[in-house]
């Protein structure tokens, strides 16, 4: 396994943004584990599988149906050799993947496939909930990124063009449910760095991250 840095919080808390951002200065891949998630609900959703039946549901996250590839920009998915990316960050899709989520065995199913990013490269970035607690718990470096609410509902409206009001909703949904569970659920790492982006600019906080991480890796 390479090098691996951690970066998880709730919906919208700047994730990818940030996550990609070092991965470019470090020269690293990175990953949103949460497309694992948002595929399988996408696929779901497709081939019409009850998000209840939770057998059906791991038999899907090992079906060649769908796919995850890493790239410097996004995180792809591919449904039907299709690429799917665009589709698979409506909320509506967010909210499957959050509900899908709590199943363990659908966890445990999508855990290794998320670990095999870290092979074959000098480094990789990953970012979801429990990337520092859970897939990548010997990360070199954990990070977790919080915001207030309003201007995380604000950054995803503007990003899709959707009602904050909407949008502040359903991501209080989403939050509640991601941390509430009992599988994995957000929570902060142990030795972590904490950042609350509210009122940082990107620029800012990926130059934080990126502090820590190189003090971490000079150790
Ligand atoms: O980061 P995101 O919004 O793309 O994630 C979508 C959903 O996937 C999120 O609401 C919960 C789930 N998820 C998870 O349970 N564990 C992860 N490591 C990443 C995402």
């Amino acid at each position: 396994m390479g090098m691996v840095v951690t970066i998880d919080g709730p919906a919208a808390s700047g994730k990818s943004s940030v996550s990609r951002e070092l991965a470019s200065r470090l020269g690293w891949q990175w990953v949103s584990t949460g497309a694992f998630y948002r595929g399988l609900g996408y696929a779901a959703l497709q081939m019409q599988v009850d998000i209840s039946d939770v057998k059906s549901l791991t038999e899907l996250s090992y079906s060649s149906v769908w796919s995850v590839k890493m790239a410097n920009a996004r995180t792809h998915v591919f449904f039907k050799e299709k690429d799917v990316t665009d589709d698979i960050f409506r909320e509506d899709v967010g909210s499957i993947a959050s509900k899908i989520s709590h199943y363990p065995e659908v966890r445990t199913a999508l855990l290794e496939a998320q670990r095999k990013c870290s092979s074959g490269s000098q480094g990789l970035v990953a970012e979801g909930r429990d990337c520092g607690t859970v897939v990548f718990p010997e990360a070199q470096a954990k990070i977790y990124l919080t915001a207030s609410s309003e201007h995380r509902a604000a950054r995803r409206a503007a990003e899709l063009g959707l009602d904050q009001g909407q949008t502040q909703e359903a991501q209080k949904v989403r939050d509640q449910q991601d941390s509430t569970r009992k599988a994995a659920p957000l929570q902060v790492p142990a030795h972590a760095l904490v950042l609350d982006t509210t009122d940082m600019a990107l620029e800012e906080v990926v130059d934080s991250v990126e502090n820590f991480v190189r003090s971490k890796l000079n150790k």
